[in-house]
């Protein structure tokens, strides 16, 4: 069987029984976008230049589902080590309209003490010395739409924090990860407006090479025993339309078609099987 369309841990998983390769399809699968590529050496740029003392902001917007936290884990992934934290993450999701996050912050790097008690030069001395241990040079805050529905006594507290965080006190480079609302909420202060960049990740389109390069990745990884060629036009046009251009719908259909293409025997996905998963898949409530 010529299986030399697959990647060598698909080759063999191919020649396995079908509720084997089924269970396979579910595994998960990465592929290096060349926006992730971009982004990482972004983020490297910024370790590099935060040891020289320069810093930036940067949001990092783009739809639900396109990709960012996954970019965000890879950053996490390739520059922390045991020895050193250089980018210290924070989720703002769990944290609902409560986000202080001068508290988030102090408390993700180790601190217990209560915000009054180091905000005073000794304070602020004690967590530059922490940052430094922990060799820390970006702080990536997550899901920073949050920041736009907080109670409003914190908005200005969190507006000037999040400026501050750049300033020499903490020195950290900045990146702020949402959608859309999160690019007004930092347009609507001045300073943050003129302080962040804007680094937006493309929606997945039609004639996109970037989403012909992904899909020609991706199915790579579905152990199936015949060619799928999915970076035609027409697909294309389809997956981006229905997938509103999220990276999650359209991995979600694939899997499927791939389950269903080992299913029915037809060892390969096609717009016929992808249409139909899709149609099996329509969103419930119960999704994000
Ligand atoms: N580079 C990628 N390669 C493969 N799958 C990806 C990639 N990026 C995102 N995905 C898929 O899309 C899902 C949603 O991505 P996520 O990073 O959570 O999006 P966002 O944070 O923008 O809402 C992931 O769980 C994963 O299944
Ligand atoms: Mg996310």
């Amino acid at each position: 069987m010529d299986l030399s369309h697959l990647a060598p841990k698909a080759q063999q998983v191919a020649l396995l029984d079908d509720e084997t390769r089924i269970a396979y399809c579910d595994m998960p699968v990465w592929i290096k976008t060349s926006g992730t590529k971009s982004f990482l050496d972004a983020v490297a740029r910024m370790i590099e230049l935060q040891r020289i003392g320069s810093r930036s902001c940067l949001g990092l917007i783009g739809v639900s589902g396109i990709g960012k936290t996954t970019m965000v884990e890879r950053a996490e992934a390739l520059f922390n080590t045991p020895e050193a934290t250089r980018i210290v993450g924070i989720d703002l999701a769990p944290y609902g309209r409560h986000i202080d996050l001068q508290e988030i912050f102090l408390s993700q790097i180790g601190f217990k003490e209560k915000v009054k008690a180091m905000s005073n030069s000794n304070g602020v001395k004690r967590t530059k010395e922490r940052l430094q241990q922990m060799q820390a040079a970006v702080c990536i805050l997550d899901e920073a739409n949050a920041l736009a529905g907080v109670r409003s006594m914190l908005i200005q507290p969190n507006y000037t924090f999040l400026r501050g965080m750049a300033n020499r006190d903490v020195g950290l480079s900045v990146i702020v990860v949402g959608t859309e609302e999160l690019k007004t909420h930092l347009s609507v202060d001045p300073q943050c407006r003129s302080r962040f960049g804007l680094w937006e990740v493309p929606e997945w389109k039609a004639d996109s090479e970037d989403f012909s390069r992904f899909l020609k990745a991706f199915v790579k990884f579905m152990p199936l025993r015949r060619v799928s060629v999915l970076h035609t036009r027409e697909i294309q046009a389809y997956l981006a339309n229905e997938c509103n251009g999220s990276t999650r719908e359209i991995v979600k259909v694939l899997i499927a078609s791939a389950k269903l293409a080992i299913q029915s025997g037809e060892e390969r996905i096609d717009k016929g099987l992808i249409s139909l998963s899709r149609s099996m898949l329509l969103p419930t409530f119960g999704d994000d």
